[in-house]
């Protein structure tokens, strides 16, 4: 019914009435929205928000990119934090931290007067190749998903709505907006689920992103058994569902409803006026599966508080030295050491009288726009620091910095990537798999004349090293660090922090180790790229194939040692409904404090379809001063032990003998435990 309601009434009607219960309050407001309102309702204005329903209140809701801080505007006039690149915050392997991004981040988006971010981005790092590999955070689905609980819970904390993207694998951007991913079950099941089920189930996640692509050969935002069945039905999600930007180019009006599209951003396509009616009139949707859609983004938007007086809403807050500071712990909890041959690292800022620092990163910094920033996840920071400011800061009054590596007694080169064209950018994927070779002629050149060279990289992605890396004693992955990054890299340096950071993906030594590389067909494929590795994406590919990377997952050197001892594992046999115990002694035998991720691994040692060697299945993130030791307790219950059996379509754990491996990587497994399936 078309009813005008003066203010007061406004405010007098259920829906409005704080106490009532959430769904009653969705119901009361839903039943009084007019068709033609909830057309409107269903598709974006202006970019980043939905169009207000002025008869009922309904205020617009907000929402701004991205994974690295909010971004309120194209112009960069509205300042905000610039967090380190989500690859970076994997790599800290810290779950309170990635809570505390959310949570921080999430106070610039409620200053700002935003109701959802767009973010977190989780897909699988496939292929080392992926432009938006800077953006996302692992190869590994257990990681994968307990980075993205904690994200989204920090995230709305804040009674700002999450939005987990990009639903589902959009692992690639070569031909992103049309590709056709095709995936077996079991891969979707065991890789490519677990973090967006997680979220669903762990987080409450309000809202989800649909992918560009198609999946198994229907777009992600017309797809019903994605979003319908799996999404809704099967996992219980309770929030709405929005398109990527444009994702439903190619799709149906109709089709998007059924499958369970609430909104269309950013503006009214598919959805608009005119297609809807049509399509409703032509009745090839329902009045219930149009209430379904937009109940479930009513509800959302009575989540963030839009209906309630602001005065009982987080205050939000932005640019504050809080956030900063969190910002350079991500990023010095994300660096990851990756070799220190002969110990050049830390360097001692006593006995160093001159650094020379060169490379093309030595300057980085965000680009100033959309284009040069990465894509879509840039935003504007108030300030950078940049590695050479970092350095400058650090060395000052004690140590020269100079240009010429003849006569330093250091030489650093900031190396890596950037977000230009062909690199670490959305909307394309990398163009070669090493460093430009300029890059490459300068590492050679710089350790001709000095041999105390270390090697920065300034990046969001593996790289090949194969022609440089034997000649540098020490390489740091610094990855795109965020505002703080230059501060951060200089603690790490100079060992005011000792790196505790470890890869969530493989380097592989060539392209062609890694899983997806096989062929063109699985990568970057045409029209259709076929996942034909299934399951065996990332460490379970290099362990299958018994393939040495580079540097393996999991990798990370610290300043000082840890010890791995007195394994124990409270059954030898465990039941169906039993939980494990497993815990190990781990000693900081080293001079310093450091961080220690201890990492758990599980190996079915019998089972009647091939699995990986390995499957992480725990990790432990500790602090430890010199001489300590702390025991780390890890619980298995049988999900651990399980996988998908694609012919009972379902997931089993096969009776049988299971190895627990302990270990500081994949590849570096300190003790082994045995345990017992009957
Ligand atoms: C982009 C990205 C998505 C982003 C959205 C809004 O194309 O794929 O991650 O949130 O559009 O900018």
């Amino acid at each position: 019914m078309n009813v005008k309601y003066s203010d007061s009434k406004l405010q007098s009607l259920p829906f409005m009435n704080v106490n009532l219960d959430l769904d009653e309050r969705v119901e009361d407001l839903l039943s009084r929205l007019t068709l033609a309102e909830k057309f409107k309702l269903s598709s974006g204005k202006l970019m980043w928000h939905t169009k207000p329903i002025r008869r009922l209140g309904v205020k617009s809701f907000t929402m701004y990119d991205g994974p690295h801080g909010v971004r309120p505007d194209a112009m960069g006039e509205i300042k905000s934090t610039y967090f380190p690149s989500v690859i970076c915050r994997a790599s800290t392997w810290d779950s309170k931290l990635s809570y505390e991004f959310g949570k921080s981040v999430a106070e610039e988006v409620r200053e700002v007067g935003a109701h959802m971010l767009l973010a977190p981005g989780i897909n699988i790092q496939r292929t080392p190749m992926n432009g938006r590999t800077f953006e996302y955070q692992s190869e590994d689905p257990y990681l994968n998903k307990v980075l993205a609980v904690a994200t989204v819970k920090g995230i709305q904390s804040q009674k700002v709505a999450a939005c987990v993207k990009h639903y589902i694998c959009n692992n690639q951007e070569t031909n992103r907006l049309t590709v056709n991913s095709e995936v077996s079950e079991r891969a979707l099941q065991e890789i490519y689920y677990p973090a967006f089920k997680a979220t669903v189930q762990e987080a409450d996640a309000w809202s989800f992103m649909t992918c560009y692509n198609k999946v198994n050969g229907i777009y992600g935002s017309e797809n019903y058994n994605l979003l319908r069945e799996i999404l809704m039905k099967k996992w219980g999600f309770r929030g709405f569902t929005v398109s990527d930007w444009n994702a439903t180019a190619y799709t149906n009006t109709a089709e998007c409803v059924k499958a369970g599209l609430s909104l269309e951003m950013p503006t009214a396509k598919k959805y608009s006026k005119k297609n809807m009616k049509n399509s409703f009139n032509e009745k090839k949707f329902t009045i219930d599966e149009i209430n379904e859609n937009i109940r479930r983004l009513l509800r959302v938007m009575f989540l963030v508080g839009l209906f309630d007086d602001e005065e009982t809403l987080p205050k939000g807050s932005r640019n504050t030295p809080e956030h900063q500071e969190l910002a350079r712990n991500i990023a010095e909890d994300g660096i990851v050491l990756l070799k220190n041959k002969g110990g050049l690292l830390p360097l001692n800022i006593e006995n160093v009288k001159k650094i020379a620092v060169i490379g093309p990163n030595k300057n980085f910094r965000l680009g100033g726009d959309i284009l040069s920033g990465g894509g879509s996840s840039v935003n504007y920071p108030p300030y950078e620091i940049t590695p050479l400011e970092g350095l400058r800061d650090k060395c000052k009054n004690k140590v020269e910095i100079i240009e010429d590596p003849s006569i330093a007694d250091i030489t650093v080169i900031f190396a890596g990537l950037n977000h230009n064209h062909g690199m670490d950018s959305e909307g394309e994927d990398k163009e070669e798999f090493g460093l430009p070779l300029e890059q490459v002629k300068l590492i050679k050149e710089t350790t001709q004349k000095n041999s105390n060279t270390i090697v920065v990289l300034i990046s969001g992605s593996p790289i090949e090293m194969e022609d440089w890396i034997e000649l540098v004693p020490s390489v740091v992955e610094a990855w795109y660090g965020g505002m703080e990054a230059g501060t951060a890299i200089a603690n790490v340096l100079f060992g005011d922090v000792n790196p505790s950071g470890k890869l969530t993906m493989t380097f592989p030594r060539k392209l062609s180790d890694s899983p997806a590389h096989s062929s063109k067909r699985s990568y970057p494929g045409n029209d259709k790229v076929f996942y034909d590795e299934g399951i065996f994406v990332g460490y379970r590919h290099f362990d299958t194939k018994n393939i040495d990377p580079l540097f393996p997952f999991g990798h990370g050197l610290s300043y000082t040692n840890f010890t791995y001892e007195n394994l124990t594992i409270n059954k030898e046999k465990m039941r169906e409904d039993d939980t494990i115990k497993v815990s190990v002694g781990i000693t900081n035998t080293g001079k310093i404090m450091g961080k220690e991720v201890v990492q758990l691994y599980i190996q079915d040692v019998e089972s009647s379809i091939e699995r990986p060697p390995k499957e992480l299945k725990g990790f432990k993130k500790i602090s430890l001063k010199s001489g300590q030791m702390e025991t780390v307790v890890f619980e298995l219950n049988k999900d651990d032990l399980s996988f998908y059996n694609p012919i009972e379509n379902s997931w089993v754990v096969e009776k049988g003998k299971f190895k627990i491996l302990i270990g500081s990587s994949s590849r570096d497994i300190r003790l082994e435990g045995k345990l017992e399936y009957s």
